[in-house]
C-alpha cells in the first residue's frame, strides 16, 4: 500500500512536490507515495486539485495514521527565519518525514538524504549530505562532500559546489552558484544569479558577481 503524503504548505513549493509524485507514478509505476493532501492556514478547500486536510497545526491528528508521512514545503525567501520557527514547533518524529526523489534526478552513490529531503526533476546530487527537510528544486547541481541544511532551500538551477556548507534554513536563489569550499551560514540568503566566492555570514543577504553583502535580514 502507498504511503500517504501530507504536504505542509502551499502550491508554490508543494505543487512541484505533488507533480513529482504524479510523474514518478505515471512514468515509473512508482507508488511509494500518494498525495493525501495539504495542510495550509490560508487555503481551506484545495490546492492544485488536492484537498486541504486542515490548518497546519492540525498535523497531530494525522500522525495517528501510521501510513501518513509529511513534507515541509514552506521555504520563504523573505521569511526563512519564521518558517524555521514554525518547523521547530512540530512534534513530528524525524522518521515520519518523507524522502522524495524525482525519477529524472540523479543521486550519486554515497549521497546521504535525510528524512524530509525532496530532490526534484533533473537535479544532480553528488556524494553530498542533505539534511532534514532540505528542498532541492529542478536542475540543481550539488557537488561532492557538500553539507546542506537542515531546511535549506536550493532554488531552480543553482549550483552548490564541492565541499561547501549550506546552513540551516539558508536560501539559495534561482541560478546562484556557490563556489567550492565556501560556507553560506544559517538563515543567510544568496540572491538570484549570484556567484559566491567568500563565506556568507548568518542572517545576511549576499548578491551579485562576485557576491557582496546586500543587507542584514
Ligand atoms: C535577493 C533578493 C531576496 C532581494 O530582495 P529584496 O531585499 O526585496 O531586494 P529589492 O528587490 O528591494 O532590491 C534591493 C536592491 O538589490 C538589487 N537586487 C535585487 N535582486 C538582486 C539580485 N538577484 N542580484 C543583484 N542585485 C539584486 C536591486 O536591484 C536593488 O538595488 P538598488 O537598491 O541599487 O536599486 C531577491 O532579489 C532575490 O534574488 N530573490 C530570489 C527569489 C528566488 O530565487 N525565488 C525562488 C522561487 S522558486
Amino acid at each position: 500500500m502507498s504511503k500517504k503524503l501530507v504536504i505542509i504548505g502551499g502550491g508554490g513549493k508543494g505543487g512541484p512536490i505533488a507533480s513529482c509524485i504524479e510523474y514518478n507514478k505515471i512514468n515509473y509505476d512508482d507508488n511509494e507515495y500518494v498525495v493525501y493532501g495539504f495542510l495550509n492556514d490560508v487555503e481551506s478547500q484545495e490546492i492544485n486539485g488536492y484537498p486541504v486536510l486542515g490548518k497546519i497545526n492540525e498535523y497531530e491528528k494525522l500522525l495517528n495514521d501510521p501510513d501518513v508521512y509529511f513534507v515541509f514545503a514552506i521555504h520563504l525567501v523573505k521569511n526563512n527565519i519564521k518558517a524555521d520557527e514554525l518547523f521547530k514547533t512540530f512534534k513530528i518524529p524525524k522518521d515520519r518525514y518523507a524522502t522524495i526523489v524525482h525519477r529524472s534526478a540523479v543521486i550519486a552513490q554515497g549521497a546521504i538524504l535525510e528524512p524530509g529531503v525532496v530532490v526534484l526533476a533533473q537535479a544532480y546530487v553528488s556524494n553530498a549530505h542533505l539534511k532534514l527537510g532540505t528542498l532541492v528544486m529542478a536542475g540543481v547541481i550539488v557537488g561532492h562532500d557538500a553539507v546542506v541544511g537542515p531546511l535549506a532551500f536550493l532554488s531552480v538551477g543553482c549550483i552548490v559546489g564541492s565541499r561547501t556548507r549550506i546552513g540551516r534554513s539558508a536560501f539559495i536563489s534561482l541560478g546562484a552558484k556557490i563556489v567550492e569550499l565556501n560556507e553560506v551560514e544559517d538563515f543567510a540568503i544568496v540572491a538570484a544569479g549570484a556567484v559566491v566566492i567568500s563565506n556568507v555570514p548568518t542572517k545576511t543577504v549576499y548578491g551579485g558577481v562576485p557576491a557582496k553583502f546586500m543587507r542584514e535580514i
